[in-house]
């Protein structure tokens, strides 16, 4: 067994991360607030706070222009990235399905100053992958919708990625049940057949992280 170097996240632990990671901003605080508050049964879908630090982090760190992201939600990831851009440069794509969550996301980004830069496209997220340039042209994607379509969005997503490109991929471990041999059906199962597909695609080389629930890691090389 390889020596595990994991610390168990107690609240203490996760308070001290946060703690010495960028704050999160008023306008990313409130959305969180009022997710938490206005949709307390699906709140969970939202981002934790150190990811909506790793991924304008992974914005500015790749100088990434044109951005995609599969899953809006009430907007906390799209926000957090787009007020990565620098102003008047670079423009983020956001797909979902539903009209009601996302008049949120809207609400938000028009109050941090960063509507103009996102454009949200309301659509099953295939058909909308799918009307997109067929050439490599995005330079980050962020994956975070039903995972039964993880398989197909990553093989829309990767042909349009610029070599060089990066696609992150939320919930990589869900919940641990990707190892649960009891879990034949559902996300977890769709999830782990997802981590064996991207794992063996040669156009990509993926780094699995344990961050939150998995984030996985994708560069495109070929
Ligand atoms: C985990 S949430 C995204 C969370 C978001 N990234 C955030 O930071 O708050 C997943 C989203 O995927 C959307 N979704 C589910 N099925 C979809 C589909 N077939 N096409 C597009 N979006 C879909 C849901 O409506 C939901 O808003």
């Amino acid at each position: 067994m390889p020596e595990l170097k994991n610390n168990v996240l107690t609240p203490e632990l996760y308070a001290y991360v946060l703690a010495h990671n960028p704050p999160l901003d008023a306008v990313q605080s409130a959305l969180v607030e009022f997710t938490h508050d206005t949709l307390p049964d699906v709140a969970v879908k939202q981002i934790p706070k150190e990811q909506a630090a790793l991924l304008p982090f992974l914005v500015r760190l790749t100088g990434a222009r044109q951005l995609l992201e599969v899953g809006t939600f009430t907007g906390l990831s799209a926000l957090s990235m787009a007020r990565a851009l620098p102003p008047g440069e670079g423009r983020l794509i956001t797909l979902d399905i539903s009209e009601e969550w996302t008049a949120h996301a809207r609400r938000a980004w028009a109050e941090a100053g960063v509507a103009d830069r996102i454009e949200l496209r309301i659509a099953p997220a295939l058909d909308s992958l799918r009307a997109l340039p067929a050439e490599p042209h995005l330079d980050l994607a962020f994956l975070d919708a039903n995972k039964d379509g993880y398989i197909a969005y990553w093989e829309e997503i990767v042909p349009r990625l610029r070599v060089g490109g990066l696609l992150v991929v939320d919930n990589v471990l869900f919940n641990g049940t990707v190892v649960d041999p009891s879990v034949t059906a559902g996300p977890g199962a769709d999830v782990r057949a997802f981590n064996a597909h991207a794992a063996k695609d040669s156009r990509m080389e993926s780094v699995m992280l344990t961050v939150a629930d998995g984030v996985t890691l994708a560069r495109r090389v070929g």
